[in-house]
């Protein structure tokens, strides 16, 4: 309500015209986990979207010092900061888009599923906040380990009544954003104009990027491929050594999941041809979850793309991965069914 009370506050200076109050026409976003690494860069991004009206900022700590700073900048959207768990069904009343980048990060050592045990539960609360009361949001989970974290909102959403599988996305982002960048730095490209299918999932071996479908079309050694695929499965490890225990990835992934809710946001608003990687209840595949291209729409995920043609190597590292996601599938459904 702080960014209210200072528009009116603002003192009359070309007639009442001036005065005009509330948000200007588009969507409402909550940020659940604003206050952290991902979340405050993420709150500054999606604070700059265009299409962003109002933008509440949900944490269990230090979200009223983030919110008044965010809500100094003078882009259209409305800033709201909400505190504690007693403020969860206010911040998430009435949204369009809900991301969550709430819960724990890795350190040197860990893997992503070391993360599940205060990651699952944190997940399922929100999660049972969003059924109540925007049941009908689109979902971005962020929030490791994300192989699960789906999984697990997905199973609260369906013990609610509310699941629409086509509102729930894992964000894989940021292997997309990795791959693209790698493979630049390889090709002598512009990371701008590579696009790289990443599928599967979003850990270790289950990050499958399609070297053989990259656009502009190109061809790589072997060696090559090898390097790639090990560097874009190994990205979020490579950052979280680098921090040296102050956490992982954080700017990269703010970035990359203002994209990801930016796409979420053309498609509600009825733009066409928008398609993003994501990690959603898929049929591409025989597993109940899958990452792989998606076409967004004003219902949310509208057509899950074909995985298209996949050379020897590429079907070896699918069945490898395919073993890990079913095992932090079924650990996040019996996490919501035990
Ligand atoms: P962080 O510790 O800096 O921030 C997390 C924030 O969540 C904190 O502000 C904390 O107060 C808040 N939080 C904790 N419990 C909460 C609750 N019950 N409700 C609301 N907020 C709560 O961590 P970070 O670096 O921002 O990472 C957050 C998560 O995102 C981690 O699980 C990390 O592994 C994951 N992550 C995912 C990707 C991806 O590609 N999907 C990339 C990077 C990080
Ligand atoms: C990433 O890919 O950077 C995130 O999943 C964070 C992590 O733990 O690696």
């Amino acid at each position: 309500a702080s960014s209210h009370r200072q528009m009116e506050e603002v003192p009359l200076l070309m007639g009442s015209n001036c005065r005009a109050k509330g948000a200007a026409p588009g969507f409402k976003v909550a940020i659940l986990g604003a206050a952290g690494g991902i979340g405050q860069p993420l709150a500054l991004l999606m604070k700059m979207n265009p299409l962003v009206s109002v933008l509440h900022l949900y944490d269990v700590v230090n979200t009223p010092g983030v919110t008044a700073d965010i809500s100094h900048m003078n882009t259209g959207a409305v800033v709201r900061g909400f505190l504690g768990q007693p403020q969860l069904e206010n911040a998430l009343t009435g949204m369009d888009l809900v991301i969550i980048p709430a819960g724990v990060p890795r350190k040197p050592g860990m893997t992503r599923d070391d993360l599940f045990n205060i990651n699952a539960g944190i997940v399922r609360t929100l999660c049972e906040g969003i059924a109540k009361c925007c049941p009908k949001a689109i979902v971005n989970v962020i929030s490791n380990p994300v192989n699960s974290t789906v999984p697990i909102a997905a199973e609260v959403f369906k013990k609610a009544g509310t699941y629409d599988p086509k509102r729930l996305l894992g964000v894989t982002t940021l292997d997309v954003v990795r791959a693209n960048t790698f493979v630049g730095e390889v090709l002598g490209l512009d990371p701008r104009e590579v696009n790289v299918p990443v599928i599967g999932g979003h850990a270790g071996v289950t990050i499958l990027p399609l070297l053989s479908q990259v656009n502009p079309a190109c061809s790589f050694t072997s060696e090559e491929v090898n390097h790639l695929t090990s560097r874009i499965q190994n990205g979020g490890t490579e950052v979280v050594e680098a921090k040296a225990g102050a956490g992982s990835a954080t700017l990269s992934m703010a970035y990359a999941a203002a994209k990801f809710a930016d796409a979420c946001l053309r498609g509600l608003r009825g733009d066409a041809g928008i398609v993003e990687c994501s990690y959603v209840a898929s049929q591409v595949t025989e597993l109940p979850f899958f990452a792989s291209k998606v076409r967004l729409g004003r219902s949310g995920v509208e057509e899950i793309l074909p995985l298209g043609l996949l050379n020897e190597f590429e079907r070896a590292g699918l069945e490898n991965a395919k073993k890990e996601l079913a095992q932090s599938i079924q650990k996040g459904v019996s996490f919501i069914n035990k």
